[in-house]
């Protein structure tokens, strides 16, 4: 099974997830764990789409600012995430229907991918959604929140193992 630690191991999440903020990737993969037992999703599932549910992110800067007309105007980061974190999860060995459920997750994540009007969520996406939401910080300052390498591992392993320990009492 593909770990949050393999995932967030890997360059391309180094690269894209740390321009959104890690720390809010970590979190979002937390509230989705806690959140995927109310829905009953597959809480690996929803912690690694949370985790990578805003890989997608481009850098819109003008100036050296954060410019969030570009964001409005231009971002398509819910497309580009599914994308890309579909390709890394089958780049590192991910079972493809989770592959696919997650990334769908991520596309669905926030409304500026989405057609106007009622949509129905499946539970994942909802979770992930929720959980999302459950990190906002006014001023969009939850993407620059930030917490030492050290601990960001140390968060990560603990949900891999929150979630073994999920796997484990499920057998007995
Ligand atoms: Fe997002
Ligand atoms: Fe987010």
């Amino acid at each position: 099974m593909v770990t949050l630690i393999d995932i967030y191991n890997h360059p391309i999440s180094q690269k894209y997830i740390r321009r959104s903020g890690m720390a809010h990737a970590i979190s979002v993969a937390y509230h989705s764990f806690h959140l995927a037992k109310k829905y009953s999703v597959r809480p690996d599932w929803a912690a690694k789409a949370g985790f990578l549910h805003d890989i997608g992110h481009y850098e819109w800067y003008r100036n050296g600012k954060w410019d969030y007309k570009l964001y409005r105007d231009y971002d398509i980061h819910p497309i580009k995430g599914a994308e890309r974190a579909h390709k890394l999860l089958v780049r590192l060995g991910e079972d493809k229907y989770a592959a696919k459920e997650i990334a769908h997750a991520i596309l669905f994540h926030t409304e500026s991918a989405l057609p106007k009007g009622e949509i129905e969520l499946t539970p994942l996406q909802k979770v992930i959604t929720l959980a999302d939401e459950k990190d906002k910080q006014p001023g969009n300052l939850h993407h620059y929140r930030n917490i030492d390498v050290q601990k960001e591992q140390a968060l990560i392993k603990q949900l891999d193992q929150k979630i073994n320990d999920y796997y484990s009492s499920k057998k007995c």
